[in-house]
């Protein structure tokens, strides 16, 4: 079973025991502001191997790249000035670039799925102290099993790769909840590869440019390989925009609505009352597999406004709902 080290503790400790599990090429759970990653040497091919293994991820997609600031991306990549304003706009945080790999970058083909470009972020918190500590990037898939949803405590990692891995370190539950933003910037334009922790209103205003939608939604899946379908799938069938609850169904709400024969749900569970939707982006996750655990049928999930931070959930809510044979 997998040893689980608290940050709170002695922070050093931490670091130094996740860099101990680095360096024998094996990987780690660790704690980001988004969800909690499996991270290996980015530029270790057995490392990277490990991380795939772990996951039972297919190798033909690609993993994110985490860096410790923009001089240290710098190095593997090559930045247009366009994401080159957004990385210092919005790192450390949940937003992830899709660039133009260096060719002399040192990050494992592995890593990139044998990719011209690569996916950076710069984390923020512990993520970002082991980086600059172990001194070279690691590649981190959020750390639950591939097809899964992304685990925001580490008990949930525990639950799910406890038995697979040497080390989970607790950095408590994530603030932000749901997976960072993918932007590729292409001939001065913005395409939104994944809507997530970084609101796309929030990259208009800070570049005065329209964010584009991937138009069909057959086009991001074949860049962002990951973002096929059935991606968050849990064993009950999700049921969306719902405005009422069937007997035997779990609930999921946002606000303090009533909900049509809400008395007779399984269970309910409230994602934010007063209507917040990071509270919600923060509680996603973790409701869903409690709602699972109830052993329901299925879930029923209010309507979640489509703007800011609804647009992931609503994104994470889809693929949770989406047929797992799609
Ligand atoms: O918040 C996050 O992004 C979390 C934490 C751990 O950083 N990580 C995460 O990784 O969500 P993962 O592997 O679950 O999702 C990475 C996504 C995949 O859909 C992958 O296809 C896409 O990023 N991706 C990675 N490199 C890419 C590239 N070069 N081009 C297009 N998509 C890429
Ligand atoms: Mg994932």
């Amino acid at each position: 079973m997998a040893r689980i080290i608290s940050i709170d503790g002695e922070r050093r400790e931490a670091v130094d025991a996740a860099i101990g599990v680095l360096s024998k090429a094996r990987p780690v759970a660790i704690p980001t502001e988004t969800v909690y990653g499996l991270a290996a040497d980015a530029t270790d091919p057995a490392a990277i191997t490990s991380i795939y293994e772990t996951k039972g991820r297919p190798r033909f997609n690609p993993l994110i790249c985490h860096m410790a600031d923009l001089d240290m991306a710098e190095r593997y990549a090559i930045f247009d000035p366009i994401s080159r304003r957004l990385a210092e706009r919005f790192w450390p945080g949940p937003l992830t670039l899709v660039l133009a790999l260096r060719p002399d970058s040192a990050i494992h083909p592995l890593a990139t799925a044998g990719l011209d470009t690569v996916g950076i972020r710069v984390p923020k918190g512990f993520a970002g102290e082991l980086i600059r500590a172990f001194g070279r990037p690691l590649a981190a898939p959020s750390a639950n099993s591939s097809g899964r949803i992304s685990p925001t405590t580490a008990q949930h990692v525990e639950a799910d790769l406890g038995s697979r891995i040497d080390l989970i370190i607790d950095g408590g539950p994530c603030p932000v909840g749901v997976e960072s933003t993918i932007l590729k910037v292409e001939d001065g334009r913005i395409r939104l590869l994944r809507p997530g922790g970084v609101p796309a209103e929030a990259i208009e205003e800070a570049t005065g440019l329209t964010v584009e939608r991937t138009k069909a939604a057959g086009t991001a899946a074949i860049e962002a390989p990951g973002m096929l379908a059935s991606h968050y799938a849990p064993n009950a069938h999700v049921r969306l925009d719902a405005t009422n609850v069937v007997p035997g169904e779990a609930l999921i709400r946002f606000g303090d609505r009533p909900v049509d024969g809400m008395t007779e749900a399984a269970a309910v569970f409230e994602l934010s009352p007063t209507g917040d939707l990071g509270e919600a982006a923060a509680n996603l996750f973790g409701l869903l597999k409690k709602a699972d655990q109830t052993g329901a049928a299925g879930i029923a999930v209010t309507p979640i406004p489509d703007h800011g931070l609804g647009e992931a959930i609503n994104d994470r809510l889809k693929r949770a709902a989406a047929p797992r044979n799609a």
